[in-house]
């Protein structure tokens, strides 16, 4: 148990320790019980947190803005377009400003190559903790949602051993960072997890999270394992997590090119290997292949016609919407430990 987090930012789990991420979840477990029997627990009351998105979301926004109500601050809601991003204030003015405002500055910013320095740059000069609600490289929110709904199912001293699978599968919904799976495959080691990593040629994670993640394992006991075969990743599985993400090369690379509104979109030679992997999809024939107790999660939105079968999805295995009321109780679990406090 740490008993005074209050300043940190939260960029990655990485730069949290083991004893940060257990007082989180601790907290967390707390404000869940509160809520469902209705105990107040305004603990920063007065409090005010910037929401920055820069990117669209359902779950990270709302999850955050209700969750500030409920812990008795408020969350203010700022769309980046709209802000005086593009007449030319910076990280630095941003934060500075929004610091001597407040009590946090939240920020979810997924460009490729941009999203986490950005982030970084405003933790550099905020005087209250940043919290990142998704970069390019972390999802750390989303990370500790699903560690705790893991937890939840298995039991909390139980995860020592459970075998997990990252799943690349194809969709065509919108181009998705590797925030998600990069976060798990670095975090879930650390519980001890037994993960697979798997994915067709092409969708690799950098080397550096492979890296890391091994160390990860060695030093708690868990393991990561890459594997280019669907099937092997869903045999025997506990766990199985079958996401889309992008090709973190050819995003890094430049080899996307902007449409005439400024979006971002894939080359011809993307779009084909895209189109090469349409068999990379979680089906009750691969779900069959799971331990029979396995749950299947997923961050959401999911591309229900591409990623996932329905059946699989709405099917009993399915806990996407624990996973989801979850990210309510672990992001107030980190605005109420980390807010309060400034540098
Ligand atoms: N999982 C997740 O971050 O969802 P949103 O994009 O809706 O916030």
């Amino acid at each position: 148990m740490v008993t005074n987090m209050a300043g940190k930012h939260l960029i990655t789990l990485q730069e949290w320790t083991k004893q940060e991420i257990d007082t989180c979840l601790d907290t967390a477990y707390d404000l869940k019980l509160k809520m469902a029997r209705r105990i107040p627990h305004a603990s920063l009351r007065d409090e005010t947190v910037f929401m920055m998105f820069f990117d669209e979301s359902t779950r990270t926004r709302n999850s955050t803005e209700a969750g500030a109500t409920q812990l008795g601050a408020h969350a203010h809601f700022l769309d980046a377009s709209k802000m005086q991003i593009q007449h030319g204030d910076s990280a630095k003015d941003t934060a500075m400003i929004l610091s001597s405002y407040g009590h946090a500055i939240a920020c979810r910013h997924c460009g490729w190559g941009t999203g986490n320095s950005y982030i970084r740059e405003m933790a550099k000069y905020s005087r209250v903790p940043v919290l990142n609600l998704q970069c390019d490289l972390y999802h750390p929110m989303q990370g500790l949602a699903d560690l705790m709904t893991i937890q939840e199912h298995f039991g909390r001293t139980q995860t020592r051993g459970l075998k997990v699978s990252i799943i690349w599968c194809y969709a065509t919904t919108h181009k998705k960072p590797i925030s998600v799976p990069l976060t798990q495959a670095l975090l879930f080691p650390r519980y001890g997890m037994e993960v697979t990593l798997a994915y067709p040629e092409g969708y690799e994670l950098p080397e550096w999270v492979i890296e890391q993640a091994r160390v990860n394992a060695e030093e708690n006991g868990g393991s990561i394992r890459i594997s280019h075969d669907i099937r092997q990743a869903f045999e025997d599985a506990d766990v199985v997590i079958p996401k889309n993400w992008g090709s973190w090369y050819a995003d890094s690379k430049k080899e996307t090119v902007e449409n005439r509104e400024g979006n971002t979109t894939l080359t011809e030679a993307e779009l084909e290997k895209l189109a090469r992997n349409k068999s990379w999809k979680c089906t009750q024939d691969l779900m069959d292949l799971t331990s029979a107790h396995s749950i299947y999660m997923h961050a959401l939105p999911a591309d229900r016609v591409n990623e996932v079968e329905d059946s699989v999805i709405d099917g009993p295995h399915s806990i996407i919407y624990q996973e989801a009321e979850n990210r309510l109780h672990t992001v107030k679990a980190v605005m109420d430990l980390t807010m309060g406090g400034r540098r």
